[in-house]
Formats: C-alpha cells, sequence, structure tokens
C-alpha cells in the first residue's frame, strides 16, 4: 500500500479519478475516503476523545494529510500509482498560527463538529488561582518569561508500519504493526471496527522489534486503519511502510507550546509562587496521547523541584492546520515542557537577585526530610534528596572553579556560560483513580510460567521498544525466585499471548509492569515456601530464603532449591493445592514515582560566528533503586542526545501557506555522536518508597532535563550583553543575530 498525500495544507477536495491508477497492470485498488465512508469507516475516535478523518471525504486539513490509497502488488508499483491518482483541489487559505486561531475571522477548521463556532479545544487548569496572585501581589521580586517549546518531531531508528492480514475464513484480523502499546490498539480496532464484524476476540495485535518508538508509536495512525479497511476489501494480507519524508511530516508531533511564565520571590531569592498561561497548538485535532483527567498531560508538575505553595496554570488547546497529535516524546505527558519553564524561570530569577544559580537552587529546594511533599498543585512526591544530587554535580564537574574561570574569561571579552537544570519527573501512570486512556485504567500487567524443570517464561503488557526490558524483568523475577536471568524468556507484544496492559511510553514500564514482575514472582515465592515446607516436613516459620532455596532454620543441609520445588509443583505437590506454577499480576500503582536530577552544562561560544561548544555536560540522575545501571546509563546518553536535539537542533517549520519548509532530514537536523558531547553521567539512590523494589522510571529524565540546563548555559554565556532569552532551538544563527543586534561585535 501507499498513500496519496495531499500537497495542500487546507483545501476542499472537488474529486479524486482513481481510473489512470487503476489502469496500472498490478494495481488492485484505490481507497477513499467516499468508500470508508459507506462502511463509516472514514472517521476514527483519538486517544483524547476527539475524531480524526481515516481519510477525508471533502477536506483536507493538514500538508501530507492521506487522501486516498493505492493497493497493488508490489510496494513499487503502488509507489508509481499514486502519482496517476487526479485529486481536484480547491484550495483554502490555512491557519498556521495558533495565536490568530481565536480570532473572528479564522476559519473555523472543525466544521464536522455540529454547533461548533471557533477553533477552541479545551480549557483547563489547574492549582490555586486566588492564593498565587495574593503571593504575586506581596512579592518583592518577580520574574517572567515568553517560551515557545516548538513543534519537533521523533526520529526513531524506523518509521511507522504493518501487515493487515485479514482472514475472511474464519473472520480473524492479525495486525502486525508498530505500536507501543499493543492491547490499545486492539480494543482501538475493535471500538472502530466492531459494528463491521471486527469484535476484540477476532483480533492479533502483533508487536516486534518496532525501531525504536519514543512515544511516536502509541497514536493509531490512519495508514494503519486503512490497510486493514484494505485487506477486508482485497482480502489478502496489504502492507504498509512509511518512508521518513511521511513520517516526519504527517505523524504526530510533540511539544508545540506556548508558555508565559511568571516567578514571585522576597527579595532575599526565596521562592513564593509561580503562574503560567498555556497556548497549546493541537493541530487539527487532539490526537495526543495523555491520560484523560489531563489534557495538558502532567504540566501541572511545572512547580518543579522547589518549595512553595502557591501555583496557578491555565491552559487552552486550539486548532490549526497542522498535523494532529500531541505525543508524550520521551516525556511524561509535558512534562518537558513543564520542567524547561520551571528551570528557566529559576535562572531569570538567580540574575535579577544577582545571586548563584546553585545556591538559589540549594535554597529553594524541598528537602529530603520534607518527603512525601505536597505540591501546590496537588502531586505528592514520593521521594528525593535534591541537594545531594546538585551537590555531587557542583563537584563533578568542579562548579566553584568554573564560576571563577568565567568571571576571568568575562574580562576578556570571551562568552562561557554555565547552566544548571535540577527537574523533578513525573512518570509511572498511572494510579487507577487518576489515570486512564479511553477510559482504560493505566495498570499494567506480568504473567509469570515456570516450567516443571524450573525454566521461566515471563509475560508482560508492556512493548520494549529498545530499552532492554527482556534483561531487566528477567533480572527482577530473578532476584526474588533465585532463578537464573537466562532462563527466564521475556515476551511481550502479542496481544493473544501477554496480558493486558497499556504499554510503553512515558517511562511507565518499570514502576508498572516491573513492579508487576516483582510482585507477581512474589506470589510464587509465596507457594514456594508451601511447597518446601510439605517437602521438607516443616512448618512454613521453619524456613527462611537463601538466594536460590528455601532452607530450614539452624539446619543449612536441609533445603529444596527453587527447581525442586517448581518440579514438586507439577509432579508431588500438597494435596489441595492447586497444581502447576504460575502466577499474574495486575499493578495498579499507589503513587506515580518521582525521578529527579541535576545537571549541568558548560559551553564556549565563539562571539563571531555565534558557534557553541558543549564543553562539559554532567548528568546525576536519581531514578531510585537502580535495576541494571548498564542499561540505566545507556537510557541516559540516548536521551541526553535527545535532549540536545530540541535545544540546539530540532523544530518542525511551517509558512505562512501550510508547507513544511524542513519535512526531510536534509533540513530537519537531528543531532548524531558528532554533534554529542562525551556525557559524564552518575547517580544518587533514594528508593522509591512505594514500588516494591524501589524503583522509579528513568528512561526520559534525560530529556526532559538537558534542554533547559543547555538553554541556560547558553543564556548565561550571553548574559553579560544583557541577553536573557533565546527561544529553543537556540542555533549558532540565532546567536549570532542577537549579538550583533545588541552590538557585541562590529563587522
Ligand atoms: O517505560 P520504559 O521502559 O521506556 O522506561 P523505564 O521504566 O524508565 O525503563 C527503561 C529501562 O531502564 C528498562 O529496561 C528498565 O528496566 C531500566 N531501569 C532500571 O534498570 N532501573 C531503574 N530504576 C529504572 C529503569
Amino acid at each position: 500500500m501507499d498513500i496519496v498525500r495531499s500537497p495542500y495544507a487546507y483545501a476542499k477536495i472537488k474529486n479524486i479519478n482513481s481510473e489512470k491508477a487503476l489502469a496500472i497492470p498490478g494495481v488492485l485498488a484505490v481507497v477513499t475516503g467516499k468508500d470508508l465512508e459507506q462502511y463509516n469507516l472514514h472517521w476514527m475516535p483519538t486517544l483524547m476523545s476527539d475524531t480524526q478523518m481515516v481519510l477525508p471525504v471533502d477536506t483536507v486539513m493538514y500538508q501530507a494529510q492521506e487522501v486516498a490509497a493505492v493497493i497493488a502488488t508490489s510496494r513499487y508499483i503502488a509507489a508509481d500509482a499514486i502519482e496517476a491518482v487526479e485529486v481536484e483541489y480547491e484550495v483554502m487559505k490555512p491557519l498556521m498560527d495558533a495565536h490568530k486561531s481565536l480570532d473572528k475571522d479564522s476559519p473555523i477548521l472543525r466544521t464536522d463538529k455540529e454547533g461548533k463556532k471557533d477553533n477552541h479545544v479545551w480549557h483547563w487548569e489547574a492549582g490555586d488561582k486566588g492564593k498565587t496572585d495574593i503571593a504575586f501581589n506581596k512579592a518583592d521580586v518577580t520574574v517572567a518569561e515568553d517560551i515557545y517549546l516548538p513543534r519537533i518531531h521523533v526520529a526513531s531508528m524506523e518509521t511507522c508500519g504493518c501487515v493487515a492480514d485479514y482472514d475472511k475464513v474464519n473472520n480473524f484480523l492479525t495486525m502486525h504493526m508498530t505500536t507501543q502499546a499493543p492491547h490499545a490498539i486492539r480494543t482501538v480496532i475493535a471500538l472502530v471496527a466492531g459494528h463491521v464484524g471486527l469484535t476484540e476476540e477476532k483480533i492479533r495485535v502483533i508487536s516486534a522489534d518496532i525501531g525504536g518508538g519514543f512515544g511516536g508509536k502509541v497514536p493509531v495512525y490512519p495508514g494503519y486503519v486503512i490497510a486493514i479497511a484494505a485487506s477486508f476489501l482485497i482480502g489478502k494480507p496489504v502492507k504498509w511502510i512509511e518512508d521518513r519524508s511521511e513520517n516526519l511530516q504527517a505523524d504526530s508531533f510533540a511539544r508545540d507550546y506556548h508558555i508565559h511564565c511568571e516567578m514571585a520571590a522576597t527579595k532575599e531569592g526565596k521562592m513564593l509562587a509561580t503562574r503560567f498561561k498555556l497556548l497549546c497548538d493541537q493541530g487539527y485535532t487532539d490526537a495526543a496521547a495523555n491520560p484523560s483527567k489531563f489534557p495538558a498531560g502532567m504540566f501541572s508538575i511545572c512547580t518543579g523541584s522547589y518549595n512553595y505553595d502557591a501555583a496557578f496554570i491555565e491552559a487552552d488547546a486550539v486548532y490549526t492546520n497542522k498535523p494532529p497529535g500531541g505525543v508524550a516524546y520521551r516525556c511524561s505527558f509535558r512534562v518537558t515542557e513543564a520542567v524547561h519553564a520551571i528551570e528557566r524561570l529559576t535562572d531569570s530569577l538567580a540574575r535579577k537577585l544577582d545571586k548563584d544559580p546553585a545556591q538559589l537552587r540549594m535554597e529553594n529546594f524541598v528537602k529530603k526530610e520534607e518527603f512525601p511533599w505536597k505540591s501546590p498543585t496537588g502531586w505528592e512526591y514520593d521521594s528525593g534528596d535534591y541537594h545531594k544530587a546538585l551537590r555531587k554535580a557542583m563537584d563533578v564537574v568542579g562548579y566553584e572553579d568554573l564560576r571563577k574561570e568565567q568571571a576571568e574569561k568575562r574580562k576578556d571579552g570571551k562568552l562561557m556560560g554555565i547552566g544548571i537544570s535540577s527537574f523533578t519527573e513525573v512518570v509511572g501512570a498511572g494510579p487507577s483513580k487518576d489515570f486512564d486512556i479511553l477510559g482504560i485504567k493505566m495498570f499494567d500487567s506480568a504473567e509469570i510460567r515456570i516450567h516443571p524443570t524450573g525454566k521461566a517464561i515471563a509475560r508482560f503488557g508492556t512493548k520494549s521498544q529498545g530499552q532492554g526490558h527482556e534483561t531487566t524483568y528477567a533480572q527482577i523475577i530473578a532476584e526474588v525466585l533465585g532463578i537464573p536471568a537466562e532462563n527466564i524468556q521475556v515476551e511481550e507484544g502479542d496481544t493473544d499471548t501477554a496480558p493486558y496492559g497499556l504499554g510503553t511510553y512515558a517511562s511507565r514500564s518499570t514502576p508498572t509492569a516491573g513492579a508487576a514482575a516483582a510482585v507477581a514472582a512474589r506470589k510464587l515465592r509465596d507457594k514456594a515456601k508451601k511447597i518446601a515446607a510439605y517437602l521438607l516436613e516443616v512448618s512454613e516459620e521453619d524456613l527462611e530464603w537463601d538466594i536460590n532455596k528455601f532452607v530450614v532454620k539452624g539446619a543449612p543441609d536441609k533445603a529444596k532449591t527453587i527447581q525442586e520445588i517448581v518440579f514438586a509443583a507439577y509432579t508431588n505437590h500438597p494435596q489441595g493445592m492447586e497444581a502447576g506454577f504460575e502466577a499474574t499480576h495486575y499493578y495498579d500503582p499507589p503513587n506515580l514515582t518521582f525521578p529527579f536530577g541535576s545537571y549541568i552544562c558548560i559551553v564556549d561560544i565563539d562571539k563571531e560566528t555565534g558557534k557553541i561548544d558543549i564543553r562539559r555536560f554532567v548528568a546525576i540522575d536519581d531514578c531510585g533503586n537502580i535495576i541494571n545501571p548498564m542499561i540505566v546509563q545507556g537510557q541516559v546518553h540516548g536521551g541526553l542526545t535527545q535532549g540536545i536535539a530540541p535545544a540546539m537542533y530540532e523544530e518542525l517549520i511551517y509558512d505562512e501557506d501550510g508547507n513544511i519548509l524542513n519535512g526531510t532530514f536534509m533540513d530537519y537536523l537531528v543531532p548524531t555522536a558528532v554533534e554529542s558531547p562525551s556525557w559524564e553521567t552518575g547517580h544518587t539512590v533514594t528508593p522509591c518508597p512505594h514500588h516494591p523494589i524501589g524503583a522509579k522510571g528513568v528512561g526520559e529524565s534525560p530529556t526532559v532535563g538537558a534542554p533547559p540546563a543547555i538553554a541556560n548555559a547558553i543564556i548565561d554565556a550571553l548574559s553579560p550583553y544583557g541577553i536573557t532569552h533565546l527561544d529553543i532551538p537556540i542555533t549558532p544563527f540565532k546567536v549570532w543575530k542577537k549579538l550583533k543586534e545588541v552590538g557585541a561585535f562590529n563587522n
């Protein structure tokens, strides 16, 4: 299958003529929105309960939107045939500027929604407005920033794709696809196609090695649904693989938040309150992958690592003629935006007070003994030791010496900057009382089966995309049961075999399925104890666990290994006990986990060219107890590189006619090893008090924490020239232009 895409951002479809395409030998079908409309399959729900076109019937809403699909006997023929599909458009002026979307003279985009009279999507508030206003009124000092977190795109190794294989005889759909959330997708397909007979038991979703996801492979894209419809239509498996430009131009974006933020403080530097006003550009439909209750995701963690008691957030989302989405790109639903705002504001306050930014942070951090700490916006931070993490980062980087060096360099007019980000993260969605997607609670699951010979298979509702779950989940089970990790086969991604789960994104796997693994393994150890007592003819109280066996207290030679016990579970179990050795657990976390860290970035900037060199970058992370240090370090390295990406390189840019100006990797700059500095990583360990093994998630921390550290370092370098803000990505050209503007050099 290949897809005809719109060259225009906003246009009426006058006619689609498929004749020439159908005449090409090897072309089996051309599918249009009108074809799908007959089965009521032309629209589908988004994960935020909005609606999205599968294929348009009369209007296209963004450049590169799917307009029709060609199914042919080979990808090459399909690619030729999409050129032969003739589409007649009546082009309209698109709405590209979120700031103008509520203007009276802007077109109303969602005319499909009955009675919709504007482009407003939702309004959301968190915190206490009255209390915050009072704090601002009595503050000695206030600072404000206008920050734009630009639209960026996940650039995983592989694009999206699927093979939709509909078996007419058995009315059964097998969907091999690139998804981070196979079970949720199965449910969504059943919701979309249940009325044509594809009910949930007739659908199997298989997600194998998908080449990275980072949040971008959570949504249901039209391509998947068209492939299903096409397989239905022609009775053959249909394969669809996006090319890189399609992926970059049409799939869900991340960020695109305009943030006005303010902080109030005393003249001594005690933080008192923050206020945030957001304008959120959703594109033409809200297809964000956020929990239902949180339309702006977890932005309300924007109070960060600091102790003050008033904050207020007001967010409005609007439609524009851009691709839909709002994916949690290596981010716990908008926490990246939140952390960026608070960490930039903190530096602004330090500058205004002429205070060292590290000192200001140290003075305002929530203290170790104050946990669990209730934030002014209602989160209960589980545990933390922010002072320790920042102190460690300062020691590793040699902070005090670097400040002295900076002062010397400034005398010579040289631009050196030191940037800090002391972030608090919020991962592990989530507790069922607050977290659901399309009504499905955000628990996750583990099922462990130990075979008679003591080897195991463990299946999970999450889905690794390269994070190494096969290693770490096996380690968790091995630790509890004493079965060697190499004897534990870990499987994810097949809805016919894995227990139901919500998938992997937003660093939720360790806090949810990792916890489920530990609890299920403990259930098995409890059963093992009963069997060991029976085999050893002692009571359970007489037994103690020793790495991989139950031993009779005081009689170390009287013991049964886990392998002997498991064998007995199938061959010689006590009368009345259920045979076999398996356990399942659906873990509903009591709270989220709050990993944190302190990052320090050192930059040198060449004044004449604006070239930015990251001289050093020290990252101290705390994700509670670490399951596998090597995997965590790998997560941090990759995440930091994805952190320099928005800080210095990546941004999707559109012109006012809705054309994307950097829709290929020639122009959309993804940093590589060449652009990455040599990361210096380290950690502190503050266990999570409510997680069965004291672990917190880690995958996204570096992507969340790095951008403000880099931005703060660059602004710190430029501050002698009175420059206090540049929007990310901060490119050499932006720096050079600004320096020229303020008269930093003459030529
Ligand atoms: O949901 P996702 O797997 O992307 O994120 P995560 O839970 O943060 O885990 C990323 C990887 O790091 C997994 O293989 C985890 O098991 C591992 N990890 C770890 O070894 N120790 C931790 N405390 C947290 C994560």
